[in-house]
């Protein structure tokens, strides 16, 4: 196709990847590269990209060297969603991006909109935006709120399988009151698609949303489609602030995990009134920019997802 553009995927195989590459390929108005490490170019997943005709190009984000810039050549956008121990790296593929004429970065977020101070992973990300900035390279910063996927507990059948997870889920922390934004996964991709080929998102932060809900009306979906009865576990703001507290002299995991569950259900920055203000980043709304594009609700999810469930 004349005038197609070429974009590049770091973490195709993953959760995020997987979904971009798909709407990318869907949309059939672009080339798709998959940047893959040597040690999963085998794969069944990279086996099945190549019959989809992405072409792969082998980089290990944990060992980047000067010759990262050969990955970057002929590639319009380079788009940035693989396991999020690889965000610090991300500084070297933005220099080996620029030289290399790459047009836009789109860095590895797909989270939650926060602002600084609150969530640690929301810092580092924050330090790749300054960085991109500096560098001077075209960039789109893309926010999803949480993946409609952790939105429900397994159902009866299978929550014995996660107490801790089931738990965590079942916890409803103060009134239960405060809203938050969620996104099927699989809608990401088609969202991407659009986002790339749209010259009013460069230089720009895009907020892409489904649904969104408090953690009581979570519930109430989830027992009108399960067809039961969740029993929540009720927790203070301060036992939570506790929680963060010890979480954070553990690092890890948990900490990002307990901060996140503070800044979305305490602190209420988990939305889409929030992702538009200008201390949240002033995000363009994906919904207003692409109104045809019609996400997947929370009610549609559950319905699907306590029918297999069960
Ligand atoms: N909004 C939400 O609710 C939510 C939830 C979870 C995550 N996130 C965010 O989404 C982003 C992506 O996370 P994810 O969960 O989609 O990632 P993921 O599924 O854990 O990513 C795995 C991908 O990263 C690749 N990868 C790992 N190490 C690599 C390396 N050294 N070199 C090259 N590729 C490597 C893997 O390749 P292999 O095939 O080689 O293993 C795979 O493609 C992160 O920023 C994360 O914070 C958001």
């Amino acid at each position: 196709m004349a005038n197609e553009q070429t974009v590049l995927v770091f973490g195709a195989t993953g959760n995020t990847g997987a979904s971009i590459v798909n709407g990318l390929l869907d949309s059939g108005r672009f080339k798709v590269i998959a940047a893959i490490r040597p040690a999963s170019k085998d794969k069944p997943e990279v086996i099945q990209l190549r019959t989809r005709r992405v072409e792969i190009r082998l980089a290990d984000l944990n060992a980047v060297d000067d010759t990262i810039s050969e990955v970057f050549q002929g590639v319009d956008v380079v788009i940035s969603a693989a396991e999020w121990k690889t965000l610090p790296v991300q500084k070297q593929l933005i220099d080996a991006a620029k030289q290399a004429g790459v047009k836009i970065f789109i860095p590895n977020d797909w989270a939650t909109p926060c602002v600084r101070g609150v969530r640690k992973l929301y810092d580092e990300k924050a330090v790749i935006h300054d960085y991109i900035k500096e560098v001077g390279i075209g960039y789109t910063f893309v926010d999803v709120g949480m993946w409609i996927q952790v939105a429900f507990a397994p159902a009866e059948k299978s929550k014995e399988k996660y107490p801790g997870q089931f738990d965590l889920w079942r916890t409803i922390i103060g009134k239960g009151d405060v809203k938050s934004a969620f996104t099927d996964i699989a809608d990401i991709g088609v969202f991407v698609a659009r986002i790339i080929a749209d010259p009013r998102t460069l230089n720009e932060y895009v907020f892409c949303w489904g649904d969104e809900a408090t953690k009581q009306e979570i519930f109430n979906i989830a027992e009108k489609f399960s067809g039961g009865k969740f029993e929540p576990i009720r927790m203070t703001i301060e036992e939570k602030e506790k929680i963060v507290e010890k979480s954070r002299a553990e690092g890890g995991v948990m900490e990002a995990l307990h901060e996140y569950e503070y800044s979305y259900w305490v602190r209420g920055d988990n939305t889409i009134e929030n992702a538009k203000k200008p201390e949240y980043g002033s995000a363009l709304d994906a919904r207003e920019l692409y109104p045809d594009i019609k996400p997947r609700s929370l009610e549609e999810y559950a319905r699907e997802f306590y029918g297999k469930a069960n």
